[in-house]
Parts: C-alpha cells; structure tokens; sequence
C-alpha cells in the first residue's frame, strides 16, 4: 500500500531546518506485515532529541531512514503469528523490540535486548526485514523498529504495548519515549525512595519526566537545571523545589542546596560536559545516572579513586530501563490517577508537513513534547 512517511535522505544538513527541509514527506510503498508484525495506523507522534540527533548526524543511523519512534497508533491488520493483538487495539510503541529469547530479555530487562538492539543499527525490524520500499526497489530503513513520522507503520508486535483507549492519542504518544525514559530512569533505574535529593541536569521532554517521576517518589529537594528561563519555570510548576540556571556555578549551586551533593543526579541533555557536572553534584555514596545520549565519539572521565573512597555509582539508563507491558500501563494509571501530569509536557501540535519547523523549535530550545497529529 502506499503511505505519506517523513523521510531523512542525509543526515548532517544545517539549519534552519525550515530552508534546508532534511525530512521530506515523500508516498512510499509499505509492504503487508511479515510473521509476527501487525500494520499500524498512527494516530500521534512525538518530536524527541534522538530523531533530531539522528538529522544533525550525531547518532548516525543507516539512510534512507523513516524517523519517528515516539508514538500512538490503532493496529490495522496482523500478520501471521501476531500474538497478543486484535485490529482496532490501541497501541504506543516501545523503541527497542523485546525478543524475549537472549539473556537480558531472559533477566527481564527487555531495554537491552540483543536482538532488538541489532535490528535497531541494522534498520530493520526484529525479523531482519524492512517493509518500507524505495522507488525503484531500494532499500529504506526502519528507525527503532517503529518509524512513526508516518500515516501508516509496519512494525513487530513487540515494539508495541496496549493501551486504554480512551488515552488521547497525543498524550498517549509520550508514554512511549519520554515518560518510559524519563520516569523509568527514577522508578527502575535509580529506584529513588521517599526523601532521597533528586537533581535533573537538562528540562526537556526526558528530563521533565524524570522531575515528575522524582515528585512521585516523594523526593526532596527536588532541583532543576536548565540554561531556559522558561523550562525552569515549567519544571516548578511541575513539582521541582529548586530552580537552578546551568553555568560556571551550576555545581556549586547544587551542592549548596543538597548540602553537599545530591543522592541521585539525572544528565538528560546528551553532554559529556554536563554528565561532568552532574557527577561533581553528587554526594559521597550517591548515584549518578545518565540517560542523555552524546555523540558515539565523547569520553567521560571521573578521578578515579572517588569511585572507591567515596562509593560512588554512575548508571546508564536505557529506555528507563522499562519492561514496557508492566511499564506502560503502570504510568498510564498513574497519569490517570493526577499523579503523573504528563500532559505538561505537549507544547505543541503540528502537522507531518510541519516537522521541520518543528525540529528547529526543538533545537532552539522552544518547545518540550511537539507531537505530530495524524489527520
Ligand atoms: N536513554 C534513553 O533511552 C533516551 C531516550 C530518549 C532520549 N534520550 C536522550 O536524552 C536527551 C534529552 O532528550 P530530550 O528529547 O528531552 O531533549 P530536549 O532537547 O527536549 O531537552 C534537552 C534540554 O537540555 C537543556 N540543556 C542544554 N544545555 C544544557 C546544560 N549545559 N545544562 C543543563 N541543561 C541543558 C536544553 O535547554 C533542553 O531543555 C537527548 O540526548 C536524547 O537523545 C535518551
Ligand atoms: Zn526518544
Ligand atoms: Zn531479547
């Protein structure tokens, strides 16, 4: 069939992206799902870093590639052996697909998948295949196993969760990247317990859902750090305690209002800098936890002995380290209950014709969650 998909040709265009247009909303043939895939409706898409590191060429991926791994869809059709799933479910996606068979799957935690993870270099879906076609006969590649920029997706059923579907699809969308990374990253990841200090280096769409997740928590101080005025204030209207403005004394700023460090530092922005600075605001025997992605070239680097004298940890964080099918709904009931506002985090709703614009905003620091509403 054919569907209208935002496709990235070349990565490492320069801005504004409003001139130099490096996604191109081109009719692509899409083939029926393969064993164990289902066809997917989109119904909303989300705007996030890594589809806009992927276009500046920061975290390269193989072209011609259709972007887009933040989103909600309703499922159209199944393919052979597509378990678990009827036409018409709600769905958002998760943008690493859980085989279930290799050993961190086996663990339960499916955010390490080795297959999915190959798949995902490799642009293709979990079986190996690409359903996306390019005229005549070429090759188009799949962006996290979901590809979402798009009016229609071919995607494996485990790249997908249900969903209620009386979740607006804009809001459902976020739960699938920001709210898995960013809440993920504090309830799985760091495990935060009531009182713990909380500090987030970095107030966009991952970031401000790491200070939703810390106010669910129960942390205290909660301390937000971004160079926007208008982020700070968004992240204390949203719970956070403290405000603080990144700089020359953004460590020392911290570490006067946690009193010497905090127990648990979030780098939400992608830089190798910034995780420095968020190592340097923890406190002896505290965690540091990275969920910002720098370019595959960046080193960190800690003195060494810190480590053992003053039993520190530096963790990543991958997906939130989400088992999305217990994940996803967990923080739906959540955002549901008035505890997990989500919703604070859509600035934005733009049309497919409109994500380049929308990616200079998201560059520029004007926007948190911009999602694309299919019409
Ligand atoms: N770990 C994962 O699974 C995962 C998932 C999604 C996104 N990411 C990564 O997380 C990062 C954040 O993604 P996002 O979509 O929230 O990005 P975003 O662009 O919406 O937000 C980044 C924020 O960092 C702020 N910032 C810039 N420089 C700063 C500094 N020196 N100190 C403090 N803040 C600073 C910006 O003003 C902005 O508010 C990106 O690197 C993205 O690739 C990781
Ligand atoms: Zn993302
Ligand atoms: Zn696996």
């Amino acid at each position: 069939m054919k569907t209208r998909a935002a496709v990235l040709r070349e990565m490492g265009l320069p801005r504004p992206y409003a001139v130099t247009r490096p996604l191109r909303i081109e009719e692509l043939e899409l083939a029926p799902p393969g064993p164990g895939e289902m066809l997917v409706r989109i119904s909303a898409a989300g705007l996030c870093h890594s589809d806009l590191s992927v276009i500046e060429g920061a975290r390269p991926r193989p072209m011609p590639m259709v972007l887009g791994h933040e989103a909600a869809g309703i499922v159209e059709a199944l393919g052979p052996g597509a378990a678990g799933f009827t036409e018409g479910d709600h769905v958002v996606f998760s943008f690493v697909p859980m085989c279930g068979d290799c050993l961190p799957c086996a663990e339960g935690r499916p955010a390490l998948c080795e297959n999915g993870a190959a798949a995902n270099t490799a642009g293709t879906l979990l079986g190996g295949a690409r359903r996306w076609c390019d005229a005549p006969d070429g090759e188009m590649n799949h962006h996290l196993g979901v590809s979402a920029f798009a009016e229609r997706t071919v995607v494996s059923a485990r790249s997908a969760v249900k969903i209620d579907p009386a979740l607006p699809p804009e809001i459902a969308a976020l739960f699938g990247c920001a709210v898995m990374t960013g809440v993920g990253a504090v309830l799985n990841t760091a495990r935060v317990p009531a009182g713990a200090s909380v500090v987030v280096f970095g107030l966009g769409g991952v970031g401000l859902a790491a200070v939703l997740g810390a106010v669910v928590a129960g942390a205290h101080p909660v301390v937000a750090v971004d160079p926007l005025p208008e982020k700070r204030a968004l992240a204390l209207t949203l719970g956070a305690s403290h405000a603080v403005r990144s700089g020359d004394h953004v460590v020392a700023d911290v570490r006067a209002i946690t009193g010497g460090g905090a127990d648990f530092v979030f780098e939400s922005v992608g830089s190798e800098v910034v995780l420095a600075q968020a190592y340097a605001a923890t406190r002896r025997g505290g965690t540091t936890i990275a969920t910002g992605l720098p370019h595959p070239s960046k080193q960190f680097s800690v003195p060494a002995v810190s480590l053992v004298a003053e039993e520190r940890s530096v963790r990543g964080s991958y997906m939130g380290s989400a088992v999305p099918r217990r994940d996803v709904p967990r923080f739906v009931a959540l955002f549901q209950a008035g505890k997990l506002p989500v919703d604070r985090l859509l600035t934005h709703r733009v049309t497919l014709e409109e994500v380049n614009e929308g990616f200079d905003r998201l560059a520029d620091g004007q926007a948190v969650r911009q999602v694309i509403v299919m019409t």
